[in-house]
């Protein structure tokens, strides 16, 4: 058995791969990123041979650069930006568009016409998820019906679709593979979250071919072999997760009511449901969280688009700091924003609001108010949003919060992370290794061939790093949340001027 679990961490700007050792360790990192393509306003796309190229890179990048032998790695785990799909020839394995991103926009209008035709209702029973062009399905039918061609070479079985995941697989397999995993099934739009199925009538709606779509698998079985000829031995792949879910997983999040948030340019937070999905009253998403050995977990799912991508706003947008860890030294040179508060719905406002038209809106200004009181309000505002989403996840479970797990770059800021502990009043824990979605996906691809034995085994190495516990003096904390509300409040109405 080898010493080492390769991670393949396929993200949304930039290609990953990271070794783990037996203790969970970090042994080597490489990284590459990609071109971000926009082909017109509101559309993002990648080019899929460059995802694949540059993934393939990494992952060779990271086991040699440590001098370590194909044969030292046990297995190998992929994760991956979800929702992001690939429609390619199965004769040629040549691609026939662009990856469309999870980001893109282009199908907003079909989304429109979905709810007016009340097609939401079915969809969100089926899938756990809310009508909106972030999902793969709508996607997939503007690649079938816009590229020339192609909805006859679906029709005649010609062509395949996959995520990230699928397009990756399929690659490194030497298109012997063409597998899914259920987390990413179920972004899709096309899968059934209750019977654990592609479903007929969701295909029929969106009108996409049963025979474009991968097999699916566990999160956490052998597949299949690298067949390529970038390591010298052939190495099992036997984990794969979407991103969040495998953050979920990294984080250890296994007990019914375990919460974990990442903090990126946007912010996910998932709660482990345990093994029946709970379809949400309060806007927020049902995925699969995972099935490993037949077991499936649920998780409820709250996302919010502009997290840390306020901090390169000010930043980048009105230079109040040079660099992004600047904000916590000018953030903390003042002990309250002083009823200063930032509502930064630049891309509108997500779960649990999912108010397309909000736009950013800064509220309490005084001839007094600095770049201090704007960049504390800015770190205010990931924290309220993130406490917006765990309301409406206690309110959708019947589950008090005890403890968030956090993770992703903004929390190396400690001022940002005590404010998150005392507004949601619980425990925020920040693990040692905060690289959870690699993490995540090396624990399955772990498991699958016995490297680790069981989730027990995974306990006894996650290692907590800092703990925030959150102020016992309340008053202030409850009179800052209620000024967040109105501010919400005030942003949503002045949208329906
Ligand atoms: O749902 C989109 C998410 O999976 C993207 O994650 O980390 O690539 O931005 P990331």
């Amino acid at each position: 058995m080898g010493k080492y679990i390769l991670a393949l961490d396929q993200g949304t700007t930039s290609s990953r791969a990271i070794l783990f050792d037996r203790k969970g360790e970090i042994v080597s990192i490489a990284q590459k990123e990609f071109r971000q393509i926009f082909p017109k306003p509101g559309w993002v796309e990648h080019d899929p041979m460059e995802i694949w190229s540059s993934q393939a890179g990494v992952a060779a990048e990271a086991v040699t650069q440590k001098g370590i032998e194909g044969e030292e790695v046990a297995a190998i785990g992929i994760t991956n930006q979800r929702e992001t799909c690939v429609v390619w020839n199965r004769q040629t394995g040549k691609p026939i568009y662009n990856a469309i991103v999870w980001q893109d926009k282009r199908t907003l209008d079909y989304c429109e016409k979905l709810k007016r035709e009340k097609k939401d209702k079915i969809i969100k029973e089926k899938t756990g998820l809310i009508v909106d062009s972030y999902f793969s399905a709508t996607k997939v039918k503007w690649i079938l019906d816009n590229v020339d061609g192609a909805r006859e070479m679906a029709e005649r079985g010609e062509l395949a679709l996959g995520t990230i995941d699928t397009w990756l697989v399929y690659n490194f397999s030497k298109r012997k593979l063409f597998v899914t995993d259920v987390t990413n099934a179920s972004r899709t739009m096309l899968y059934n979250i209750n019977s654990l199925s592609w479903d007929e009538d969701l295909l029929d709606i969106f009108n996409i071919p049963a025979s474009m779509l991968p097999e699916v698998r566990d999160s956490s079985e052998v597949y299949g072999h690298i067949e390529t000829s970038l390591f010298a031995s052939r190495i099992p792949i036997s984990g794969i997760a979407g991103d969040q879910m495998a953050a979920l997983f990294g984080q250890l999040c296994v007990k019914k009511g375990m919460v974990k948030n990442t903090y990126g340019t946007g912010c996910f937070m998932l709660m482990n449901i345990g093994d029946k999905p709970i379809f949400s009253e309060n806007n927020l998403l049902t995925s699969v969280a995972w099935k490993i050995k037949g077991e499936v977990v649920y998780a409820l799912e709250g996302s919010i688009f502009i997290g840390g991508a306020v901090v390169q706003w000010l930043r980048d947008g009105l230079g109040i700091i040079k660099r992004s860890e600047d904000i916590e030294k000018l953030a903390g040179t003042i002990e309250s924003s002083e009823g200063v508060y930032f509502v930064p719905s630049f891309a509108g406002l997500g779960a649990p609001h999912w108010n397309q038209k909000a736009k950013g809106t800064i509220f309490g200004l005084t001839r007094g108010t600095t770049d201090a009181h704007i960049s504390r309000a800015s770190l205010e505002a990931i924290a309220y949003q993130s406490m917006d989403i765990m309301k409406a996840m206690e309110a959708d479970s019947g589950i008090k919060i005890r403890e968030l797990r956090v993770d992703g770059g903004a929390t190396v800021n400690n001022l940002l992370m005590q404010f998150q502990a005392d507004v949601l009043n619980t425990q925020t824990i920040r693990p040692k290794i905060t690289e959870t979605t690699a993490l995540g996906a090396a624990y399955l691809a772990g498991l699958a061939v016995g490297f680790w034995e069981d989730i027990d085994a995974l306990k006894e190495i996650w290692v907590e790093g800092e703990k925030f516990e959150s102020s016992k003096e309340r008053t202030n904390i409850e009179e800052g949340i209620s000024g967040w509300y109105k501010a919400v409040r005030a942003v949503e109405s002045w949208t329906e001027l």
